[in-house]
């Protein structure tokens, strides 16, 4: 792992980005859902969680996915809305967009730029083979 990224590894896990209050666990996913503000000036915009629920605290929410090899899956967020890894960073730093249900766990965020770009390289270290899944012994 380049400094960089280790770098990003000690931001992504502190409390001044908070990035491991979600993406949490062997998968960097907490598996829940929030609202960070993504497509929520559409027109219409996709409610997200709520369409199913039907409770208001979900309106605009989305499921944490996962980060494992996350710069192989651009473009990014439930719209693809977001082209490269420094986008969403950027869309972090400002802390998401506003809207009534915006998570309270998004904030704005004071990060240099290079501090921004460790972000990234961490992220980018999260590439690695996916495990395989062995066919051959499934059931009939
Ligand atoms: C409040 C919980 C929460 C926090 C805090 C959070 N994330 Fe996320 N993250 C999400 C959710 C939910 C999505 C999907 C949002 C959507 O599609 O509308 C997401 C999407 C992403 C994506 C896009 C992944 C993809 O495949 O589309 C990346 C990259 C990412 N987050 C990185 C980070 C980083 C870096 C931080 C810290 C600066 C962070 N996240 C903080 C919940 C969170």
């Amino acid at each position: 792992m380049s400094d960089s990224a280790k770098r990003g590894r000690d931001l992504f896990f502190s409390d001044r980005t908070g990035c491991v209050n979600c993406h949490s666990g062997a998968n960097f996913t907490d598996e829940l859902y929030h609202n960070l503000g993504v497509g929520m000036d559409a027109a219409e915009p996709d409610l997200g969680r709520f369409v199913v629920t039907g409770e208001e605290k979900d309106r605009g929410a989305f499921k944490t996915p996962t980060l494992r090899n996350v710069e192989l899956t651009a473009p990014y967020m439930h719209d693809g809305s977001q082209q490269t890894l420094e986008e969403v960073v950027e869309w972090y730093a400002k802390g998401g967009h506003p809207n009534p249900t915006l998570s309270d766990k998004v904030k704005k965020l004071e990060l240099t730029e290079s501090e921004k770009a460790d972000l990234v390289a961490y992220m980018r270290s999260l590439t690695g083979p996916f495990t395989p899944v062995r066919t051959d012994r499934l059931p009939e």
